[in-house]
């Protein structure tokens, strides 16, 4: 595999995918590490998370990306510790004495919709405060993790700003128009179980178990056909892109197209054999 972009900010471990097929897929782990800031995304972090974005989709051993972030470090002498976070937002202090024209480039080449292109599975795995650009960062992989203590939010509203990293449209599509109303313009907190019961993430986890779990869905996300889970991604992102007919359709243009495939022919067959099937992501 290529060797993935270095950054002081954004930690990336490759971890074996041990089912993978063919072999040599890896899960790939990435850990934002500010976590004196909580995590926030300053313009340092953002452009590592583009280019790691960048490497990932070119790299065709990369099948799972994890997003996470750091633990908080050991506080100095006689301090508080500084709170878990996934990332606490965009950094703020970023924003003073910006205009529109100032940020309108940030926002138009942006690491949300950097990881939200990506065409591999993406799973957001929280423990922590998850709030801002930070929660839009998670809205932007495919699934969400979270541990009970972890708090959700799009504060923006108390800095006298909206969403900007695709949160009011995510949102809106994820949870519906009253819960993602009530987030954005209350601007308040959920903690994981609440995310967890208005379907804001798919598993609540305890702490101690998250990065178990995580792993567990990761590892058998890689095991399947690198191109079906391309055309299975593709296929669901159209029914939030397309209106219900065109989306059917696309489906039903998507599906027919996996019989001309080699792995639609192995997977067929391995299961008619009782075998397991040995992709070649073709
Ligand atoms: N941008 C920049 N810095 C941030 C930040 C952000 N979004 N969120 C936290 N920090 C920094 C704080 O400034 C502080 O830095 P310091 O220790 O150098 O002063 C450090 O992270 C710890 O945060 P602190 O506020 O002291 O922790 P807390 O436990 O008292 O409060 C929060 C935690 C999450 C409630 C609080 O940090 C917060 O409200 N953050 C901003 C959330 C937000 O509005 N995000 C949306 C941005 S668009």
């Amino acid at each position: 595999m290529s060797a993935p972009p270095e950054s002081d900010v954004l930690q990336i471990e490759n971890v074996p995918a041990s089912a993978s097929s063919p072999p040599g897929g890896v899960v790939s782990v990435w850990t934002i590490r500010r976590p004196d800031k909580l995590n926030a995304l300053n313009a340092e972090v953002n452009s590592a998370l583009k280019s790691a974005c960048l490497w990932a989709e070119a790299d065709d051993s990369v099948r799972v990306i994890i997003i996470t972030g750091a633990a908080p470090n050991e506080p100095p002498e006689g301090k508080r510790p500084k709170p878990n976070s996934f990332a606490a937002g965009a950094d703020i202090s970023e924003f003073q004495g910006k205009s529109s024209e100032d940020v309108r480039p940030i926002f138009d080449d942006n690491p949300w919709d950097a990881v939200w292109d990506l065409t591999k599975p993406t799973i957001a795995m929280v423990d922590g405060f998850a709030l801002g650009g930070g929660a839009e960062l998670a809205l932007s992989c495919d699934l969400r993790l979270a541990t009970p203590r972890s708090k959700f939010g799009t504060p923006e509203i108390n800095l006298g700003l909206i969403p900007g990293g695709g949160g009011t449209q995510r949102l809106c599509r994820l949870l519906g128009y009253g819960q993602a109303m009530e987030m954005v313009m209350g601007g308040g907190m959920i903690d994981g179980e609440e995310a967890h019961r208005i379907g804001l993430i798919n598993h609540l986890v305890e702490a101690d178990e998250l990065l178990d779990k995580t792993m567990e869905i990761a590892q058998n996300l890689a095991s399947k056909s690198p191109h079906t889970i391309r055309v299975a991604k593709a296929a669901v992102r159209a029914a939030l892109e397309q209106p219900f007919s065109a989306g059917i359709q696309s489906e039903r243009d998507l599906f027919c197209a996996l019989f001309d495939t080699a792995d639609m022919e192995i997977g067929v067959k391995a299961f008619l054999d009782r075998e397991t099937a040995e992709w070649t992501g073709a």
